[in-house]
């Protein structure tokens, strides 16, 4: 084997760039700490004549990444490229079947894809990285598979999109309207080609199906994740949650309990006063509890050139290094179905509602959750205009099936204005 470890590049966006920039900045530091020099073989991407803003000419050009897996001269193929399915996924095959590692940031084909890459990587002796995959800079899948490799981990929580983190937070501060805040969004290129990838949860759902699989091992099952988007929270949402002392996240939260895997991407509420209800601005958060070492916090960038990149070096160097993990930190053959059911674990809710302002209607409302066996906590109505008033309503723990009966019978009471908004307190 070569001493040096080269690389086939595909993919020169944000985050390839960074990592092009990185080897050649940090060669010897490189050299020094894998003992081996880390070397590019060849790049493609779509378009040779782009001006990306770094040398690029001492490395073969390949027009395509499936070809490029191939190469003789590449020991690992790096996916940068994006996509679950189309070149980049091709590519990593090829690049499998031809016996190369993979490091890739792809976290909508693992979450999607993961069980059959990592049975067919497994298969032929490579391996396939991706902390680049989740929470960009922040090294969670190595916190996880290595760190905590001696925990039963109970629960594991994330802020995992910056720019819905970003939105809430801006309507939060700044007192705007949702559709202004996706508006400024658009203008800043911080949304997605498909914005619902960002604020409809899929993106960071994507993200919590892997960490689902590495803390519970589990299989990737995209499909068995409860996802919803930020799109129905307002900003009336935010100033009453922030009234009553907590803040809306788009949090991702799986944990194993007797009920089964429960995973979920959906808005909800945090303590204000707690880590993840301090999270401000684009930051990613990921908490990991484990039945020895307690709870763990990591925060850093989520995204973007520098960060990503340095994640994508974190595998490299590893792989460097000879240091060979199953995919999913266990061999892919031995990882459980995510057992179906997926009942969500009892909680308080805040449920926001809007009632035609006539007597006796918050008696009704109330008395309906009380047939349902929910209990209130707390219970504010706002200054209203002549017709509805907007109410609030704070549950003591209750079960979710519990509260869709008590939000199925409300729509029956002829009080309600608009259909209810109810979200979970978490407890972190
Ligand atoms: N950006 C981030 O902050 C971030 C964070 C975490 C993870 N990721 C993940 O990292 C991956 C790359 O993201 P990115 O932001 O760097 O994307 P990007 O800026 O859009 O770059 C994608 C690159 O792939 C190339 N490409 C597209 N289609 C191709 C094809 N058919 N054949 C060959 N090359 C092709 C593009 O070529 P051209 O340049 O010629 O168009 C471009 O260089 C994705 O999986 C993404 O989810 C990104």
């Amino acid at each position: 084997m070569s001493t040096q470890l080269r690389l086939g590049i595909a993919g020169l966006g944000t985050v390839g760039t960074g990592t092009v920039k990185i080897i050649q900045r940090h060669a010897s530091v490189l050299k020094a700490r894998t003992g081996r020099e880390i070397t590019i073989s060849a790049v493609s991407a779509r378009n040779r004549d782009k001006d990306r803003g770094v040398r690029l000419g001492d490395y073969a050009w390949e027009n395509d990444p499936v070809a490029q897996a191939q190469r003789d001269d590449v020991d690992v193929f790096v996916e940068l490229i994006g996509g679950e399915d189309g070149p980049a996924k091709a590519a990593v095959e090829a690049a499998v079947a031809a016996g190369k590692d993979v490091v890739t940031a792809n976290k909508a084909l693992l979450a999607i894809h993961g069980q059959a890459l990592a049975e067919a990587a497994e298969a032929a002796g490579v391996t396939i990285r991706y902390e680049a995959a989740v929470a960009g800079g922040i090294p969670v899948i190595k916190a996880l598979t290595e760190g905590l490799a001696g925990n039963q981990v109970s629960r594991v929580m994330g802020v995992m999109n910056g720019t819905c983190n970003y939105m809430l937070t801006r309507m939060q501060n700044d007192g705007l309207a949702y559709d202004e805040v996706f508006a400024e969004c658009e203008k800043l290129g911080y949304l997605e080609a498909d914005p619902t990838l960002d604020v409809g949860g899929i993106d960071a759902g994507h993200k919590l199906t892997i960490l689902t699989a590495l803390a519970f091992g589990t299989r990737v099952d995209f499909d068995a994740l409860t996802i919803e988007g930020i799109e129905r929270i307002t900003a009336e949402d935010i100033e009453q949650a922030a009234d009553m002392g907590y803040r809306i996240k788009l949090l991702g939260v799986a944990r194993q309990s007797g009920r089964g895997l429960e995973a979920r991407m959906t808005p909800c509420l945090v303590p204000v006063e707690s880590p993840l209800g301090q999270l401000e601005g684009a930051t990613n958060m990921v908490v990991l509890e484990g039945d020895s070492v307690g709870q763990i916090v990591l925060r850093g960038a989520g995204a973007g050139e520098g960060p990503t990149a340095s994640a994508v070096m974190a595998d490299v160097c590893d792989i460097a290094r000879g240091i060979r993990l199953p995919v999913f930190g266990q061999p892919a053959k031995t990882l459980a179905a995510a057992r179906a059911g997926n009942a969500e674990s009892p909680t308080a809710y805040y449920v926001r509602m809007s009632l035609y302002d006539k007597p006796g209607a918050l008696a009704r409302i109330a008395s309906v959750m009380g047939d349902a066996g929910i209990s209130i906590d707390r219970m504010r109505q706002y200054g209203h205009s002549s017709e509805t008033a907007p109410v609030l309503i704070v549950t003591h723990k209750a079960a979710r099936d519990a509260l869709d009966s008590a939000l199925k019978a409300m729509s029956g009471t002829g009080v309600l204005a608009s259909e209810p908004v109810a979200l979970r307190i978490e407890d972190v």
